[in-house]
């Protein structure tokens, strides 16, 4: 347990209890409760969005809200009606009522079915010294999801969830906080879901009914209780609206979607290369290499060791002509090295941007290069700065920074003694002059800021082309800057069966762009194990295999030919269905919708979807069931109502049912529903390899539709107008399928290309593409 836990807790001293409304004040967007000294606000930011704060002083703090991206001033007025009644006070807007009962002042919320959400139980919200909380009923049926990456299962009812983040090194079930500290969820029952986001930074712990069951608890440091309500009912609407408030993924470029190969560490130039070239002579795709800690000289970061990556833009250089990008990692920690010519410490220390303990001195902890020292990256001239040096990376042809370690985990005495973790000390100062405030409060943004000043300076250095920049650790809203992956994780089966609900829960936190070490990190992955894995990382949406220093290779060649096949034949499938796996970044970027998602997100009314979680669904069309245990070859799938398909034998099933998959190794079951329409490529070493100049659609018979995205998939252009949508629908009528393809929408026009409309089983038709309206029809007998 890390050394700074006990001073983390808050007392255990009685809380003070909100007691009844002695008056009420109103405008267009707040109405303010006047309890005795304390008092509470709710703010209609929306219809199916309110803010609700409560101040035992009477005084609302002016800080900003470092995770949300649209102020309460931002969103547009929306009507609502406030009526006085003798014991409660109601608030109605079109989507919702909520209700503060007078005496005791307590909030209960209502859809327009007069269905209970987020009520406030007994003990409504209190106070004690340094700290806030919150009580809520859990209602019947209700289940908890998001928080982060949590480990553990899907739904976190009865859990408790810590809001901290910290190093989870050898993480499991058990393990409460992670490197990511999201404190937002989604409570879903059948038919109502709200979505609730507890805006502090500080420590802060959900209760979910560990205990006191039927009872939620939320409690946090601090002197305000602050927090947002976001009425559902679908997940989707809940994710939409949570991400308009904590800001949408930009899209990331294309390549970034593709395989990424990763190693602590590929230790050489020749190294590297030599990887490169086994996946071009081998034919498995790849488009990214990530070169961890071992490229940089003695862990000092934004150098290259002039031994082992002597010519580092010559290798970049070779790698692009070979398709490659190359990934960089850059950790927090710079080395503490006085007078050696180290120009990241000297000018750090120069311009005083590390962070200082409350005596004055420099705050160093143990990391990789020894003792090191923090840059404070709240504040924007650190950003700036951090900016510069990252550009050495980028200048060089560098496409994407990992941000790693960034917790921040550190060690109070050298790597390798048998040390204790720690943080900055609770009370050192950070952030911007006129907004200096605790380690306590800032502990949780670490991450996030450092994300945040890769992502700008990336931006800035290459101001037409996207970036990609993956994090360890973040809070609410890192979905703005980064993706992220879940760590530290290990070569076990167990592992293998836990990415997808914690996975799933990142997508439910709004963080689209997301993905496990494939294999595993810690550990030794089996052959089995590793072409089991390698089959499930297709469906993330970050897709990469990363191995740890001292532990087997993990590449996918080097488990013999039988996994080398299983491996190829599966990042092929994920070239191949890159069209719709970017399309479905694009609705991520656009509504907020998970990418990768568990079943309740498409199915919010089935009960049976909402413990469900070793299935996942690619989007709304793609139902996964992968293999998870060693010698299994059959499984049970649970298939929601409406007719499926098996992506594999075409056999067809009538839903709500469940099914027995056989699945060899060689097979992931995969299933699609009726009406699928799958855009998909030409298999390609990397995504930029050719022009699109095939597109495969299949199709299932049924009735659906899909929206086809696409644009340059490098430019920001997009941002701009230069995108185009093109949408298929399918319709099954008797004996005839009819496909409509309507004519394409927007600014970008696309490489010419044959189109092949497969109607599976049936038969197939070509044209080619010249954007305009087209009428397909299938005689299903054919
Ligand atoms: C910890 C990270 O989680 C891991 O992915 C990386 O390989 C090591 N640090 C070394 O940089």
């Amino acid at each position: 347990m890390p050394q700074y836990f006990g001073q983390l807790h808050t007392n255990e001293a009685p809380w003070s209890i909100l007691g009844a409304v002695q008056g009420i004040q109103q405008d267009e967007r707040h109405i303010l409760f006047k309890c005795g000294d304390a008092c509470l606000r709710v703010s209609v930011l929306a219809s199916n969005l309110i803010r609700v704060r409560m101040t035992a002083t009477g005084e609302f703090l002016t800080r900003r809200s470092w995770a949300v991206a649209q102020a309460d001033e931002q969103w547009s007025i929306v009507p609502f009606e406030v009526r006085e009644k003798a014991e409660a006070i109601e608030i109605t807007t079109e989507q919702l009522c909520i209700v503060v009962s007078r005496n005791p002042c307590r909030i209960q919320c209502f859809d327009s079915a007069g269905q209970p959400f987020a009520q406030d139980a007994d003990l409504g919200m209190g106070w004690r010294t340094g700290a806030v909380a919150g009580w809520k009923q859990i209602e019947a049926d209700e289940h908890f999801y998001g928080f982060g990456e949590p480990t553990g299962l899907l739904d976190q009812r009865s859990k408790v969830r810590t809001n901290w983040t910290s190093d989870a090194l050898d993480y499991g079930i058990m393990t409460d906080s992670m490197y990511q500290t999201i404190p937002f969820f989604i409570a879903l029952r059948p038919g109502l879901g709200y979505g609730f986001f507890f805006n502090t930074t500080f420590w802060s712990r959900f209760d979910l009914g560990a205990e006191q069951p039927g009872v939620w608890r939320m409690e946090t440091q601090g002197s305000e209780l602050d927090y947002y309500i976001i009425y559902g009912p679908e997940p989707a609407k809940i994710l939409q609206t949570y991400t308009q408030l904590t800001g949408q993924m930009p899209l990331p470029p294309r390549w970034a979607l593709g395989y990424h190969q990763c190693r602590w560490s590929y230790e050489s130039q020749d190294v590297v290369r030599k990887l490169a070239d086994e996946f071009r002579q081998r034919y498995i795709p790849c488009d990214v290499i990530h070169l961890d800690i071992d490229y940089m000289n003695g862990y000092r970061v934004f150098t290259w060791s002039p031994k082992r990556f002597a010519h580092p833009q010559e290798l970049i250089k070779e790698l692009q002509q070979d398709g490659f990008k190359v990934v960089t990692i850059v950790d927090p920690g710079v080395k503490y090295e006085p007078e050696a010519d180290y120009k990241v410490f000297d000018e750090g220390l120069k311009n005083d941007y590390f962070i200082r303990n409350t005596n004055g001195q420099l705050f160093h902890g143990y990391v990789w290069p020894d003792k090191a020292v923090f840059p404070d990256f709240l504040r924007p001239e650190v950003q700036s700065w951090w900016e510069s040096w990252q550009n050495s990376l980028t200048d060089i042809g560098v496409a994407g920074i990992w941000n790693d370690m960034n917790e921040p985990a550190l060690d109070d005495r050298p790597f390798g003694d048998p040390g204790n973790k720690v943080s900055f000390p609770l009370d050192a100062l950070q952030g911007p002059t006129d907004e200096k405030t605790t380690h306590a409060e800032t502990h949780n943004l670490y991450g996030l800021m450092m994300a945040q000043a890769s992502y700008q300076a990336a931006k800035k250095s290459r101001p037409t082309e996207r970036s990609f920049i993956l994090t360890r650790s973040g809070y609410a809203g890192i979905q703005r800057w980064s993706a992220v992956w879940t760590g530290d994780n290990q070569s076990l089966w167990e592992h293998l069966e836990m990415s997808l609900p914690m996975l799933c829960n990142l997508g439910l936190s709004g963080v689209g762009f997301v993905g496990a070490d494939i294999g595993g990190f810690a550990g030794n992955a089996t052959a089995e194990l590793f072409a089991r894995w390698m089959q499930v990382g297709i469906l993330y949406p970050l897709m990469r295999g990363h191995s740890a220093l001292t532990t087997a290779q993990h590449e996918p060649w080097v488990f013999g030919d039988r996994i080398e096949k299983i491996c190829r034949e599966y990042i092929e499938l994920r070239y191949q269905l890159l069209p719709y796996i970017y399309t479905l970044f694009w609705q991520a970027a656009t509504t907020g919708s998970p990418i990768l998602r568990p079943l309740l997100y498409d199915f919010p009314n089935d009960p049976k979807t909402h413990t469900l979680a070793d299935q996942v669904m690619l989007g709304s069309s793609i139902l996964a069931a992968p293999i998870y245990r060693p010698g299994v070859e059959h499984r049970a799938v649970y298939l929601p109502e409406g007719c499926w398909y098996d992506w594999w034998s075409g056999d067809t099933f009538t839903g709500p049912t469940h099914i027995l998959a056989h699945a060899t190794l060689e097979r992931m079951p995969l299933y699609v529903r009726a009406g699928a329409i799958i855009p998909m490529a030409p298999v390609m070493q990397y995504t930029d390899e050719r022009p699109v100049d095939q597109m495969r659609l299949r199709i299932w018979r049924g009735k659906g539709e899909f929206t086809l995205y696409e644009d340059d998939g490098h430019t920001f252009e997009y941002q701009t107008g230069a995108f185009c949508t093109t949408t298929y629908q399918v319709i099954t009528q008797g004996q005839q399928t009819i496909v409509e393809i309507s004519a394409r929408e927007g600014n970008f026009a696309p490489a010419t290309r044959e189109i092949i409309v497969e109607l599976v089983g049936v038969d197939e038709q070509r044209f080619i593409d010249d954007g305009t309206a087209q009428q397909l029809i299938f005689n299903n007998s054919q």
